[in-house]
């Protein structure tokens, strides 16, 4: 009988290729601190039973439609907004995501990014390495305290409560706002739920970690960043479309918020024309939310794992259209 065939265009960790190649053929095909262009990846599906990608691979029906055999696509993701859920059913086509494994990574990274807006790492970093440090200034590069302020968490599930965890052990109040209540960790965790009006209007940082769907496609528009405190800061570790970058920008140019953190933007890689660049109150991050080696490998063999059960008829451990 034919084995079925597994298409790994990207680079994953070593010990889920080894996985795949135990019960299929695996076609591995990365390429050193780069990725396989699309055109180059859509040409190669034509026998491929089931795919494994990072979530910068939309699964379209332009994808789905070069890929007669194709039974699974496991994202090395926690987000599937890449997947067009409707066509993948249509074409009986099952897909996959990694939650959990990356939930304390991200979460770190975010609560990282929302230091380094605050206390100005990133600037302060450059100005050592620049030699401008000539003497020690009063009020040299001085920032925003964290301690005791306020976070307003955007979409309180797994990273947001992780992230909660963090801010309450750095003596902050915790309001969040999410599609629903969530009493179950209020029940557990010091944190208020308020209506994302209230938490825009008395936050000092406001952290997205809302899953973009059709609901929060720009979720953060003009209207919401203008209720924002003026020193307050946004940070965004979820995806770039829940903000509205133009209006952030706007925002940003004219003082509405003081800074932002940005792990994620409406069109990855940001061109090297965008006006984040030259701002220095924004600190930006190549999407690298769950980026560590551990995670990374985790990662990868979670989505190895739902691939495998998937091929093999059993019930993947992470399903995200049963
Ligand atoms: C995720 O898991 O969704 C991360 O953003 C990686 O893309």
């Amino acid at each position: 009988m034919r084995k079925a065939k597994v298409y790994v265009p990207d680079t994953v960790a070593v010990e889920a290729i080894d996985m795949l190649r135990q019960d299929f053929e695996v076609v591995y095909t990365p390429k050193e601190n780069a990725v396989t262009p699309l055109s180059e990846l859509l040409e190669r599906l034509q026998d491929v039973d089931g795919l494994l990608v990072y979530p910068r691979v939309p699964i379209d029906k332009n994808l789905l439609d070069q890929a007669p055999n194709l039974r699974v696509v496991s994202n090395i993701a926690v987000g599937y907004d890449n997947f067009d859920l409707s066509e993948m059913a249509k074409q009986k086509v099952v897909g996959t995501h990694t939650p959990d494994v990356l939930t304390e990574t991200t979460a770190d990274l975010a609560f990282g990014l929302l230091l380094a807006a605050a206390r100005r790492i990133p600037e302060a970093d450059a100005f050592v390495k620049s030699g401008q440090w000539h003497a020690n200034v009063p009020n040299l590069l001085a920032g925003t305290d964290v301690y005791g302020r306020i976070i307003g968490i955007v979409g309180m599930g797994r990273i947001g409560t992780a992230v909660a965890r963090r801010a309450l052990g750095f003596g902050m109040r915790v309001l969040y706002y999410n599609r629903r209540r969530r009493s179950d960790i209020e029940n557990t965790m010091h944190v208020h739920y308020v209506h994302l009006d209230h938490l825009l209007q008395t936050s000092d940082f406001v952290v997205v970690l809302t899953p973009l769907t059709e609901e929060t496609v720009h979720l953060i528009g003009r209207s919401q960043l203008e209720q924002m405190k003026p020193d307050a800061y946004l940070i965004n570790v979820a995806r770039g479309k829940v903000v509205d970058e133009q209006a952030l920008i706007f925002a940003l140019q004219n003082g509405w918020i003081r800074g932002a953190g940005l792990d994620v933007y409406e069109n990855e890689p940001l061109p090297s024309n965008h006006p984040f660049l030259h701002m220095n109150q924004v600190v930006t991050l190549p999407h690298i939310g769950s980026s560590t080696v551990e995670t990374r490998k985790a990662m990868a063999l979670l989505a190895a794992e739902n691939l495998r059960c998937a091929l093999l008829d059993e019930k993947p451990p992470h399903m995200v259209n049963p």
